[in-house]
């Protein structure tokens, strides 16, 4: 998919549906920069890519932070003297009923998946040359709604918001900007917050009959990531089993 020898950024990659991200480009060829707010994690998960002969970076990074997103570009920069992938992964999901949502809820939320996208996204694309691709991971909850997570659909309407105008604004200098919108996916992440009651509605309602794994978005990831998708540019690809589809 000609990831080879190319260099990517990914954030929030220690595990879950980034840490898939990392494997599938690394299983390419591809050098990955794993960037996450914890850096024993992140280390530890770069060590399990180095089966893949490639060359890997840990940098711990909060990417709600504009100098340490900075510091991780610049360092990314140094250490690989170009940058040609971000993936935009970091987020979190906490549910929280809308009468008892605080202000730190909704600007925790709101900081890390929105403003931590436009941070990453500004410090990348400044190193970028053409053929550059920038790749959100957003969710379906950019594009239906869910119940106790009002801020979270609101920060991932935000992205694709965010990745139709600056696929606009990148496109003469040809860095495409994507975004693909999971489904339900097994993660660490979504363990901790579904019961098993939860679940198994989730899975009920997915025509597909199953949650995704990390490497379903993966794939996805990689081909908006590849020069099969040069002629792509501001779109949101769903991938989620059909569970949005009625
Ligand atoms: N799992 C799902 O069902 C699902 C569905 C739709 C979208 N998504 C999206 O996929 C992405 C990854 O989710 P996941 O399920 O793998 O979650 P996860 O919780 O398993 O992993 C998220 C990672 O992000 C890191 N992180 C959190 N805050 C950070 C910050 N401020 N800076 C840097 N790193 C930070 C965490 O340490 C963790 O390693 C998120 O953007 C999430 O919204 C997930």
């Amino acid at each position: 998919m000609q990831l080879k020898n190319k260099v990517a950024v990914i954030t929030g990659a220690r595990q879950g549906i980034g840490f898939g991200i990392a494997s599938a480009f690394a299983k390419e060829g591809c050098n990955v920069v794993i960037s996450d707010i914890d850096q024993a994690g992140s280390e530890k998960a770069a060590k399990k890519l180095q089966k893949f002969g490639v060359r890997t970076l840990a940098i711990a990074c909060d990417v709600s932070k504009g100098d340490e997103v900075r510091g991780l570009i610049d360092k990314t920069a140094k250490k690989f003297g170009r940058l040609d992938i971000l993936v935009n992964n970091a987020g979190i999901f906490p549910s929280v009923p809308f009468p008892k949502m605080t202000e730190a809820d909704w600007d925790s939320v709101l900081d890390v998946n929105l403003k931590g996208t436009f941070l990453c996204s500004q410090a990348a694309a400044g190193k970028m040359r053409a053929g550059g691709k920038i790749v959100n991971i957003s969710s379906i909850a950019s594009l239906v709604g869910f119940e106790g997570l009002v801020h979270y659909c609101a920060s991932k309407g935000g992205v694709n918001g965010m990745v139709r105008a600056l696929a606009l604004e990148l496109a003469d200098r040809k860095i495409n900007v994507n975004a693909v919108a999971p489904g339900a996916i097994e993660t660490p992440g979504a363990a901790k917050t579904l019961t098993d009651e939860a679940k198994k509605g989730i899975v009920a309602a997915i025509p597909w009959k199953k949650m995704g794994t990390p490497d379903d978005i993966a794939q996805a990831a990689v081909f908006l990531a590849s020069d099969r998708s040069n002629y792509i540019t501001g779109q949101v690809l769903v991938v989620d089993g059909g569970w949005t589809l009625r």
